[in-house]
């Protein structure tokens, strides 16, 4: 896709169409008031018709066959007030989609008065939701749906009122494109059905990725975890003929350094509950039960593109979860890498398990923090339904520095307690841990079963059950979503940023809930 910045208007602009947004309190200001002006205000009959009132997610297309651009589409921002760089992403995926659709393959979309102080983050935004809105999710049918094909977008700084800075718009540009094509790599990752999609692929395509990119990479078999006693994840790997992965990839920003974040993903590539099993419902969806692996190899993909100065390790432990002959059943025991046991009292909770092995690795390859994200509990979606992600930490400080990015990132995340009732609730009679519990707070006896694995390590547990893949949507195809990608690149970016300033938030060392590392 090309991308370009302009400062024309509806009647010079060399584009199919020009995206406006409007607020909802029906004011019309910067490139809205040209082109306003420019269509004899036919923006302001739209509105004042109340066709559309400038809602979220709102669109009207007008025909301006006397113009340069044929086409302006009115989209609807909400409330002026509540106005946040990241909406623009979702915006500009409506358009995309809405215009590409109708087989536009050249989009202007104008920068909305309020953007301007953030300019860097508008343009990324834009740039990023934009190419996230091409993706298509029928790549398996013999007649796919008429393809996106955006060529190019172009950028309108057109206000007239205000200059933005070159650099700025540059930089915009180029993050953007890298996290809109990452948050696609991990979406294409998980849209691709089991049968094509295991574990061996996983590592395929992280090897491809890391060769494209100049990434380390290393993928465990079957052999080198039993040597390492991953007994956990060999385990849960038991009932499946495919055999089971731990995909690392490294990325080396500031060698010499010893401080080194972790990402860990679950890299399930189908859950069908084991001798657990689940119901038939919905059982397919669990072909997405990779998404947090997905997420963490295309998170290291944007992050070797963008080079922030920290070392980051991604690592997948990947495995199908089926109740084969050999499969683990109810009652086993098994015994991780740091030798705790655990009793398996429910082969559907199995994510914990191939996590809590890839947790240990994680140390071993000196991990200095933690994040792991994963599909891990249907009692999150029962939590926050599909409207944010669970965040659960041993490390208050550590956790208070991400959400604060994390929630400008375009995703949402919560913060839930851990408290010792879990902690107690996950212990085992016969052995150290049990695996599953019963149904009181499941999301969070989920976190505490992981904190066995972490040590002392700050670290933080996101779930993201409701918000790795979605029915409905109008800012991208139906299925994965690509979270967690865009809130860990920019928490990372934001760490190697303010510890190159020497600041204090996520630059200090986290470390106030734990203070032995
Ligand atoms: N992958 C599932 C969790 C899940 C459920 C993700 C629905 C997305 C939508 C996980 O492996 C699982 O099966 N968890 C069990 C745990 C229980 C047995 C303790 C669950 O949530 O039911
Ligand atoms: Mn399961
Ligand atoms: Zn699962």
């Amino acid at each position: 896709m090309n991308i370009r910045v302009s400062s024309g208007t509806p009647s010079s602009l060399d584009a199919g169409a020009l995206v406006v947004p409007v607020f909802d309190d029906g004011k019309l200001d910067g490139a809205t008031e040209v082109a306003d002006k420019e269509l004899s205000g036919a923006i302001a009959d739209v509105l004042s018709s109340g066709e559309i009132k400038g809602k979220t997610g709102e669109v009207s297309l007008i025909h301006a066959k006397d113009l340069k651009v044929k086409r302006v589409l009115i989209v609807g921002l909400g409330d002026r007030k509540k106005f946040e760089p990241q909406m623009l992403a979702k915006t500009a995926g409506t358009a995309v989609r809405y215009l590409g659709k109708r087989g536009l393959r050249s989009i202007a979309f104008a920068l909305p008065i309020e953007a301007q102080h953030h300019v860097r983050e508008a343009v990324s935004f834009i740039v990023e939701g934009a190419i996230a809105g091409t993706i298509d999710s029928t790549t398996y049918r013999s007649e796919q749906d008429k393809p996106i094909l955006l060529e190019t977008l172009t950028l309108v700084t057109s206000a007239g009122t205000h200059s933005y800075e070159q650099k700025a718009l540059e930089e915009g540009v180029e993050r953007g494109r890298i996290l809109g094509e990452a948050v696609n790599v991990a979406r294409l990752m998980a849209l691709t059905p089991a049968n094509d999609m295991t574990p061996t692929h996983m590592a395929a395509r992280a090897e491809e990725l890391a060769k494209e990119f100049g990434l380390g990479f290393d993928a465990l078999d079957e052999d080198r975890m039993r040597e390492l006693g991953m007994g956990s994840l060999l385990g849960v790997s038991r009932g499946s003929d495919e055999p089971a992965k731990l995909i690392v990839l490294t990325y080396e920003g500031d060698p010499g350094n010893s401080e080194k974040i972790a990402l860990v993903g679950k890299g399930l590539t189908f859950d069908s509950g084991g001798i657990s099993l689940k119901p038939a419902d919905n059982m397919h969806e669990m072909k997405y039960d990779m998404s947090g692996g997905a997420g963490v190899i295309a998170a290291l993909s944007a992050i070797a593109r963008l080079k922030p100065k920290i070392n980051v390790i991604g690592l997948v432990p990947s495995s199908e979860n089926l109740p084969g002959p050999r499969a683990m059943k109810p009652g086993d025991v098994l015994r991780a890498m740091n030798g705790k046991t655990i009793e398996v009292i429910n082969t559907d909770a199995e994510g914990r398990l191939i996590l809590a092995d890839a947790l240990c690795y994680a140390r071993k390859l000196g991990a200095t923090r933690i994040i792991d994200c994963a599909t891990l509990t249907g009692a999150m979606v029962v939590a926050l339904g599909h409207a944010a992600s669970g965040a659960i930490s041993n490390d208050d400080a550590f956790v208070k520095d991400f959400l604060a990015v994390a929630n400008r990132s375009g995703e949402r995340y919560w913060h839930l307690p851990l408290y010792d009732e879990y902690t107690t609730a996950v212990k085992s009679e016969i052995a150290d841990l049990r695996n599953s519990t019963g149904r009181p707070a499941g999301s969070l006896t989920a976190a505490a079963f992981l904190q066995s694995f972490v040590d002392k390590v700050p670290w933080i547990h996101l779930d993201i059950a409701g918000t790795a893949y979605v029915d409905e949507s109008s800012s991208m195809a139906k299925g994965p979503t690509g979270t967690p990608v865009r809130a860990l690149v920019a928490y990372v970016e934001e760490l190697a940023r303010s510890r190159a300033k020497g600041g204090n938030g996520a630059a200090t060392p986290a470390g106030t809930a734990t203070t032995a590392r």
